[in-house]
């Protein structure tokens, strides 16, 4: 429980090694709210808000203005979770562009930006960095890649990609980031990955050993029935209880 501290990025910092760091998605004033009452300590406005609340296909769509819109209202529940925005595909191709984006969503109400990529946007988390705003890495399967990538490809199975993600998990921690997210990484190279670098991992499908666990909400509490990744096991049944809900209301009703 955060038990009201307001937590910062160099307190995220500090559970590295300690294996339950809990960070979970949000994306508007309410769930922002209720999720901060739990005391989890970091809270993403990812730009998954793209497939599970605007319903794009994928996340690749996703605007800047979204973010930002988003962002805000996530900041309003003023959470003592450390909040962090996501910079969308395309928000982040220079690092003028990255730092100009960060700040926008700083201005909104973040506390932190996550972009996704390694060495290929080091100069844009130097910049990032350097600006003074906080940064988050994500590595392994980069959802904003999906088109070119052809589907969501676990990443570390091959040698060249292993040694890739320890070298850009490497790079991303030099540059200044505070944390790094594995998606769909081999649990063993993102172990791998935990026990070499010196900032905390925080792995979404990438194994048991990372320093923390990040889950889109949706899937966790079951709001979003028609699609649930492999590796997470919906903790509440909530879109067939808002269906029986609904039509229990709508029987009262004929009554
Ligand atoms: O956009 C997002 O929700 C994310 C998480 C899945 C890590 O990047």
């Amino acid at each position: 429980m955060t038990s009201g501290t307001k937590i910062t990025s160099e307190h995220i910092r500090t559970l590295k090694g300690r294996g339950r760091l809990a960070a979970l998605t949000a994306y508007d004033y309410p769930m922002t709210r209720l999720l901060d009452e739990t005391g989890v300590p970091l809270l993403l406005v990812g730009d998954s808000l793209g497939m599970v609340v605007l319903g794009y296909p994928d996340t690749t769509r996703v605007t800047m203005d979204e973010m930002v819109h988003h962002v805000r209202a996530c900041a309003r529940a003023k959470p003592n979770a450390l909040l962090v925005g996501d910079l969308p595909y395309h928000s982040y191709e220079t690092p003028e562009q990255a730092v100009s984006n960060a700040q926008r969503l700083i201005a909104a109400g973040a506390e932190a930006v996550k972009a996704e990529g390694g060495q290929e946007i080091l100069a844009q988390v130097q910049a990032i960095h350097g600006g003074g705003i906080p940064f988050v890495g994500h590595l392994g399967m980069l959802p904003q890649h999906v088109l070119e990538e052809g589907g969501y490809h676990i990443k570390g199975r091959k040698d060249e990609e292993h040694a890739r993600l320890l070298a850009d998990a490497e790079a991303l921690t030099t540059a200044g980031a505070f944390a790094i997210v594995l998606e769909l990484v081999t649990p063993p190279v993102a172990a791998e990955i935990t026990n070499k670098i010196s900032i905390p991992t925080i792995g979404i499908g990438s194994g048991p050993d990372c320093d923390g666990q990040i889950l889109v909400t949706h899937d966790l509490v079951g709001t979003f029935p028609w699609f649930t990744p492999r590796f997470v096991k919906p903790k509440l049944q909530t879109a067939a209880n808002i269906k029986a809900a609904v039509q229990e209301w709508m029987r009262d009703l004929e009554k």
